[in-house]
């Protein structure tokens, strides 16, 4: 699906600047917050202290900005109007701590933002932005606007360009498929199959999605969280995971899926759906689309 934005530049870069500016404070405050805290999340979640730490940062700078009038999380229950004017202002949805319980093994997580021009829960195609923040050996933010989706180093919270531009390399050679392969619908494990008998395709899954999703921006592939048996409509949320990721891929020149249609054409119900997920190059999602079709 070809991406029509309208632009907000400013207002898109007022959010994504503070975005970038407290991924030192929450990198900072990762050692201290592994523990859980006796809280579930609105998904029925386990929360880690990071994971609420974070959520408050975010709803605290980006919720004072004029920019921003609602804010939501996957770790709150309902939607927060801030402070904001509708008429300039724009919704913010955010998985404060995407694969947090990477925490523990110490392997990448980091932060995906939705920014929406309308109210939550939104369709993707009312997104104008989308951005997540990788805490990996270095901190870089990728982030899809009007102008493409642009990677950046994040130096001492701010954005240093690293390209402009990027797409998915047209010869795709990672994969990551989410849940566990007997859980997996039979049609699934077809395509499954294909992809690995696939000799150019190798297997990537470090479970965070945003981690997998970097891989397949790197070197072109597919990630996906599919419907599982126990799982019809998968695990990944439709507002701060599916779409933005979606928004991202689908700017960089690739594909989603909800296993028949574009993420961003799947009809938001409530904030915190699940749906399943599959993103990455062209070829790789139609063939998806059509076993499972
Ligand atoms: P979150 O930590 O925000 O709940 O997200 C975790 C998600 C996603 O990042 C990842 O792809 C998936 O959960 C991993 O799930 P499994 O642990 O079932 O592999
Ligand atoms: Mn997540
Ligand atoms: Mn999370």
């Amino acid at each position: 699906m070809a991406i029509q934005v309208d632009s907000y530049p400013e207002e898109i870069g007022e959010i994504f600047d503070t975005v970038a500016a407290l991924a030192p404070a929450i990198r900072e405050a990762l050692p201290g917050r592994r523990v859980q805290n006796d809280e579930t999340n609105p998904s029925g979640e386990t929360q880690l202290a990071a994971d609420a730490y974070a959520d408050e940062l975010f709803l605290e700078e980006l919720g004072s900005l004029d920019s921003v009038v609602e804010y939501a999380s996957e770790e709150r229950t309902k939607v927060v109007p801030t402070d904001g004017k509708r008429e300039t202002g724009l919704s913010v949805a955010i998985d404060p701590l995407d694969g947090s319980s990477n925490l523990k093994s110490n392997n990448t997580m980091g932060t995906i933002v939705a920014v929406y021009d309308a109210p939550l829960p939104a369709e993707g195609a009312d997104l104008v932005a989308a951005a997540y923040v990788l805490f990996g050996p270095i901190t870089t933010m990728m982030t899809a606007d009007a102008d493409g989706v642009t990677e950046y180093l994040v130096d001492d919270g701010q954005r240093e360009l690293l390209e402009e531009d990027v797409r998915l390399p047209d010869d795709p050679s990672v994969y990551g498929f989410g849940g566990r392969v007997p859980d997996w619908t039979s049609d699934f494990a077809t395509y499954a199959e294909l992809v690995e008998a696939d000799e150019s395709m190798k297997l990537r899954y470090g479970g965070a999605m945003i981690g997998d999703i970097n891989q397949v921006l790197t070197y072109g592939g597919i990630f996906a969280y599919p419907a599982l048996e126990s799982a019809p409509v998968g695990k990944l949320r439709l507002q701060f995971e599916g779409n933005p990721i979606a928004f991202i891929i689908e700017s960089a020149g690739g594909r989603s899926s909800d296993g028949s249609q574009s993420l961003l054409e799947v009809e938001p119900t409530d904030l915190h759906q699940r749906v399943p997920v599959h993103v990455g190059n062209d070829e790789l999602v139609e063939q998806l689309e059509t076993v499972l079709g």
